[in-house]
């Protein structure tokens, strides 16, 4: 089964054929961030209406590259929530005009679903069940993945998700957005010991976190040298932050791994292309005698190639949509379009 998949959610508009949820027959990505660097973050306004001026070619660029013609396809998928509503609904209208045009299923895809399924293009072997680590821009969970389309939330943060605790503590030091990966570039350079950071307490759940006081305390502690006139290391900050944050989610994630006894490690998302979590993530499996699946790095950001990958097992298991779809800018994992 052939599904082209589109992807608007945030800043990339991205478009992508894949076949049999494993199969990346050709995935296309055309970035904002050049035009969102200017403004230190994503603007979605701006957002909006690139994906509307990009969406027609990226999609045919998408098509044309896997050989095919709209009549080739079997279905069209697309990332219907959660994201900027503005820059879901680009994508979400576009599918829907495809689906009705060309007379195929449309299928309702949830973003951070198809950071998990990232993991199926990179692994043919990998099933569910797993345990995933999210980690993105704007989430951060532990998830259950019972099968392909049964999802439970066991942990989360309670405030900033963790890259956006990276992207505001690199801004605090002088990197352009989004900072996450800038801040990865140099760790290498610094000293994880320089700076003792907090690990802050979550009241309530042993597995939820939390990582706005952390960062908090990174941008304090930047500030108060600027204005004393001390110069910090930026090297020894990115390495003792990126060090702090992997040890918290590393934390989390194995105390929830002792809970459920999963033995299949997964991480997904954006941060997942962290070099101290993967790192930290490798050792800690190893330790514990557990496989761990890593996002190759070009499938840890958007793309609408994972989009597609999850889009062949919400079909399988029923979950199409028609015309009164509509995106959503927030939407729990563990929920289904047709619940809406
Ligand atoms: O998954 P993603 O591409 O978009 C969302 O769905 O949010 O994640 C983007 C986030 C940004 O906060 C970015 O700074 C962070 O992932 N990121 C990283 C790295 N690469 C991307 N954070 C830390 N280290 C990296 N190497
Ligand atoms: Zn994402």
């Amino acid at each position: 089964m052939k599904i082209l998949a589109i992807e608007t959610s945030c800043d990339e508009t991205a478009a992508a054929v894949v076949e049999d949820g494993r199969r990346v027959l050709s995935s296309v990505v055309h970035t904002q961030i050049e035009e969102h660097r200017l403004y230190g973050g994503v603007v979605p306004e701006i957002a909006s209406r690139r994906h509307t001026e990009q969406i027609n070619q990226v999609v045919k660029k998408a098509l044309a590259d896997a050989g095919l013609a709209l009549e080739g396809i079997d279905a069209v998928a697309v990332t219907a929530a959660p994201g900027l509503i503005g820059a879901l609904l680009v994508g979400v209208n576009f599918a829907k005009g495809l689906a009705l045009a060309s007379g195929k299923p449309l299928i309702p895809v949830n973003h951070l679903r198809g950071h998990i399924a990232a993991n199926y293009i990179a692994y043919p072997t990998l099933k569910p069940p797993f345990l995933c680590l999210v980690v993105s821009g704007g989430h951060t969970h532990i998830i259950d993945v019972a099968d392909y389309t049964h999802f439970q939330v066991l942990g989360r943060t309670r405030d900033d998700a963790a890259g956006e605790s990276f992207d505001k503590v690199a801004r605090s030091i002088g990197f352009p957005y989004p900072g996450g990966v800038h801040m990865d570039k140099v760790s290498g350079q610094g000293n994880i010991h320089a700076y003792t950071f907090p690990h802050p307490k979550v009241e309530g759940s042993a597995y939820d976190m939390s990582f706005s006081g952390l960062k908090t305390a990174v941008i304090n502690l930047v500030h108060n040298a600027s204005q004393k006139g001390i110069a910090l290391c930026r090297e020894d900050i990115a390495a003792s932050f990126g060090h702090t944050v992997a040890s918290i989610l590393c934390e989390k994630l194995f105390l929830v791994q002792q809970q459920t006894g999963r033995e299949q490690i997964v991480a997904a998302g954006g941060v997942s292309a962290n070099s101290q979590l993967r790192a930290m993530l490798t050792a800690e499996c190893e330790k514990r005698g557990l496989s761990l699946y890593l996002p190759p790095l070009a499938l840890c950001g958007d793309n609408a190639a994972m989009i597609g990958a999850q889009a062949y097992y919400e079909y399988q298991a029923g979950n199409t949509a028609d015309s009164s779809l509509n995106a959503m800018a927030t939407m729990s994992i563990d929920r289904s379009f047709a619940e809406y």
